[in-house]
Formats: C-alpha cells, sequence, structure tokens
C-alpha cells in the first residue's frame, strides 16, 4: 500500500501562463494560488509518479468516491521566507505524520512521510518567488487526498489522488492579529471520542458549518465546541485549538480522540514552559471557564492553529452569557507567545527547538 517512487516529474508552465504576484498588502486567505501543484495519482495498489505541472482543475468522474462517502483528507503548513532570503518550513514533519494518520483513519492510502516531505518541499522550492514577506504573511501549503474510484459501493477506494497546492496568504481571520469573538455551541457538537475528530477530514468541517453560520448570525466569528457526551467541556474551534488563562496557568484541553492534535498547539506547550508560563493539559468545563469569568480569574483567551496562527479571543458567548476577555484587548501572554512563535517562524529569532526547516531554493 505505502511503495511509492520518488522521482517527481516538472512540467512548467508556459512564461504566458504565468500569473502576477499578489501585493503583500493586498493578500485575503487562501483565494490565490501559485502557478504550479503537485499531483500524484494511487491506482492499482500503488503511488504512481508524482507529477508538478501547472495549477489545473481535475477532470473527475461525477461516481467518484469522495463526492458520495468525504473520504478526504488535507493538512495545512507554511512556508516562510527568512530576513536572509532562505525559505524555511515550520515543523513539516508533525504534518506528514498527521496526514499518514488521518489516512490510515480514514482507510485511504497512507503517503510515507518522507515522500510527503519531499513533494511539499520541491514545490516550495519552485514557487519560492510567491513566498511573501510582510509580517503575518506566508505561503499556506494545502496538502490533500481525495478518493476518487469510480463506484457508488460504500467501500474505501482504490484510488486516490494526492496533491497539494499553494497559496500566498495574509491572517485566517479578517480581524488580523486582534481579538475575535467566539460563541459556545450549546446544541451541535463537532465530534465524539470514538469518531473522526482527531483526524483532518474534510466532513469534520462541513459539519461545522450549520453552528457556523448561526453564530455568524449573531456576530461571532467562530464556534467553540463543548465534548459530545455530557454538552460541558470546552474542546476546540474548528479551525484552531483553544486555551484559556486563568490564575496566570495556561489551560487547554487534553488530545482525548475527539481533538484535533493541532502543531501551533503542540509548539505551545513546548515554548510557553521555556518563557516562563505554567501549562496544564486539563478537561475544562464550561461552567468553570463562566466562573473564573465572573470572579476575573480568566484574564486570557486565545486560539492556537497554523492558519490562525495564535488568536486572542475577546468575547465569549455560552447561552445568554456574554463574557468579555481583558476588555477585548490582546493579553500579555497572548502577545508574548505570538511574538515568539512568529519570531522563530520568520527567522527573527532563535530556534532552541529545531523547529524550522530551511528548504534548498
Ligand atoms: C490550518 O490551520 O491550517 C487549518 O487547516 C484550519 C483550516 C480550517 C484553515
Amino acid at each position: 500500500m505505502e511503495s511509492i517512487s520518488s522521482d517527481i516529474i516538472v512540467e512548467n508552465p508556459p512564461q504566458e501562463m504565468m500569473k502576477t504576484k499578489p501585493n503583500d498588502d493586498e493578500l485575503g486567505f487562501g483565494t490565490e494560488f501559485t502557478d504550479r501543484m503537485f499531483l500524484q495519482e494511487f491506482k492499482g495498489g500503488q503511488w504512481q509518479t508524482g507529477r508538478i505541472m501547472p495549477f489545473q482543475n481535475f477532470s473527475l468522474s461525477p461516481a467518484a468516491l469522495v463526492f458520495h462517502y468525504g473520504q478526504a483528507i488535507f493538512e495545512g503548513l507554511k512556508a516562510y521566507k527568512h530576513p536572509d532570503g532562505s525559505v524555511a518550513l515550520f515543523r513539516p514533519e508533525k504534518n506528514a505524520q498527521r496526514f499518514h494518520r488521518s489516512a490510515k483513519r480514514m482507510m485511504m492510502a497512507p503517503v510515507p512521510e518522507e515522500f510527503f516531505l519531499e513533494s511539499v518541499e520541491k514545490l516550495v522550492a519552485l514557487e519560492h518567488e510567491w513566498i511573501p514577506r510582510k509580517l503575518g504573511t506566508s505561503l499556506y501549503i494545502r496538502p490533500t487526498m481525495i478518493a476518487t474510484q469510480a463506484v457508488l459501493g460504500v467501500k474505501p477506494s482504490e484510488e486516490y489522488y494526492y496533491f497539494i497546492i499553494l497559496s500566498p496568504s495574509s491572517a485566517y481571520f479578517k480581524e488580523g492579529f486582534s481579538p475575535v469573538k467566539i460563541m459556545v455551541s450549546d446544541k451541535y457538537v463537532r465530534a465524539a471520542v470514538g469518531g473522526v475528530g482527531d483526524a483532518k477530514t474534510a466532513g469534520n468541517y462541513a459539519a461545522s458549518l450549520y453552528a457556523g453560520y448561526l453564530a455568524k448570525k449573531e456576530g461571532y466569528s467562530q464556534v467553540l465546541w463543548l465534548d459530545a457526551k455530557e454538552n460541558r467541556y470546552v474542546e476546540e474551534v474548528g479551525a484552531m485549538n483553544i486555551a484559556f488563562v486563568m490564575d496566570d496557568i495556561i489551560y487547554t484541553p487534553p488530545l482525548r480522540g475527539s481533538i484535533l492534535p493541532g502543531v501551533t498547539r503542540d509548539s505551545i506547550l513546548k515554548l510557553a514552559p521555556d518563557l516562563g508560563y505554567k501549562v496544564k493539559e486539563e478537561a475544562l468545563a464550561i461552567d468553570v471557564i463562566e466562573e473564573a469569568a465572573k470572579s476575573g480569574n480568566l484574564t486570557e483567551v486565545f486560539g492556537m492553529g497554523t492558519a490562525a496562527v495564535i488568536a486572542p479571543v475577546g468575547e465569549l458567548k455560552y447561552k445568554d452569557d456574554v463574557m468579555v476577555i481583558n476588555n477585548g484587548e490582546i493579553g500579555k501572554i497572548t502577545k508574548d507567545l505570538y511574538d515568539n512563535l512568529t519570531g522563530i517562524q520568520y527567522g527573527t529569532r532563535d530556534d532552541p527547538y529545531g523547529w524550522v526547516k530551511k528548504i534548498q531554493i
């Protein structure tokens, strides 16, 4: 199942097809794509030769399994241009591992981790001129796998597309690095233990849309999910993991199988203690958070994700309770973590962890 050739064929787009690169100040998130993409097909029980080719549409049978039963997984990571002109990825091996795990959970053909890394690096190297330079911008990398076999039986596909697209992007939230407003869902849930909440599979995101729509109608950008069993313990936000600062301790829910094991979450759990902060992975009940907000002990809330980076939360709404966090302003710890994490990512601070992976361009 895992046999893969590491030769990658490169087919460059003709000069006249090359797009004009956007200005760093005009970037949104995930709206523009570079000139090339990577594509590799799995069929006949093995991965075929991978190809870097001009960014283009797919032609798939309407019976392709992905359209019917949702066998689809993806990843998100970023490439940064450092001040010395070099190109860096941030902990890409974590994405390679998670992509492999997600594939197994979804009964898809796993991509060997070293090949995932090679395909990402080779594509980014060819497209390095698309990496924006401004702090807060980066080249967002979206490796994806979909089931392409044309058959209507509910079964694992025997054919897949593994592809990578690249998007020069700015902040995920329109607020940028400014506090976002989040609504706690007391009715809908994202994932149950035993389900696929810890796999990065497309359906988890589709399942979040209705509650997201209801939250947006009330002026909130995202939904904070509670656990599916007791509807009491906070889980994650969908586009990011979540942390609460109470009594000067940073709390984040533990990985119990229903939460996505975020790369940024993992990095903060390692970085924060080295900056002198106490961190605890602990189940957090929403009523305990409400109490802490009332007594003034809840001083900061922030999200952690590749796209979201560190996102300060300025307001949390649960049922009729509106909790304003830190007067709706960015907290000191949140800012310190943001500065240190992005400093490592953008190459302006030392990287004692070996998280930054420079690639040959
Ligand atoms: C990421 O942070 O890279 C993600 O994949 C989240 C996505 C919803 C933008």
